[in-house]
């Protein structure tokens, strides 16, 4: 199957979920996230503003601890379509997007550089055997990943964990690699952490 079927398939699914079921593994997520020593131990959160089917991360903001700040991504205002991340604080404005996704509103002195990140929680509409991931087709998070891909792959700059958030169904063994993908390191669904980083 291509990567548009599995996609248009993949997002039917994930919408036919009631609010319960996908509150129920919202939580369920959570909790084996929170589980993760590399979750515990990181500062600087990215996640996203679940939008659509997506799994929901609301319980994950809320129960951060104390000492960990949390950013989320905003479309790149100067670079075309890559995604700029802020930090958000009691103070932030909230609007919406050309997508009719929630973000903060843009505030320079709240960038935050994709170097300083410990963890980048992606959504996903799906996900195959290598990590690749399948998102909703703007290429965004791969853009936005690949300029510092090499310089992390050679460890000159920290370690950043990318970890996808979504439903069991959504994993595809079929699910072609791309030559621009970004593999994901972690997935993490209701049933299982899947670690696709050895
Ligand atoms: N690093 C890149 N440089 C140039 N083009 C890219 C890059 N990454 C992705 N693209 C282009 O963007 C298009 C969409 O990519 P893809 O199908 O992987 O989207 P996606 O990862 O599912 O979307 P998203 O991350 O926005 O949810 C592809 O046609 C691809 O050619
Ligand atoms: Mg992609």
């Amino acid at each position: 199957m291509q990567a548009q079927q599995w996609r248009q398939q993949l997002k039917q699914q994930r919408q036919a979920l009631s609010s319960d079921e996908r509150n129920h593994a919202g939580l369920q997520v959570a909790k084996r996230l929170q589980a993760l020593a590399e979750f515990q131990q990181a500062q600087l959160i990215a996640s996203y503003a679940s939008f659509g089917g997506e799994l929901p991360t609301c319980a994950i903001h809320q129960q951060l601890g104390a000492a960990q700040r949390l950013a989320l991504p905003v479309l790149h205002p100067v670079v075309a379509k890559h995604l700029l991340f802020l930090e958000i604080t009691d103070a932030t404005v909230w609007q919406q997007n050309r997508y009719g996704i929630n973000e903060p509103e843009l505030r320079c002195d709240r960038v935050v550089p994709l170097t300083q990140l410990q963890i980048m929680l992606v959504p996903l509409v799906g996900f195959g055997p290598n990590g690749q991931r399948l998102g909703m087709g703007g290429g965004y998070y791969d853009r936005t990943l690949s300029g510092n891909l090499s310089a992390w792959q050679r460890g000159e700059l920290p370690r950043l964990l990318t970890i996808g958030l979504g439903y069991d169904f959504q994993y595809c063994e079929g699910l072609v690699q791309q030559p621009w993908d970004v593999p994901l390191q972690l997935v993490v669904t209701p049933s299982k952490v899947w670690d696709f980083s050895r």
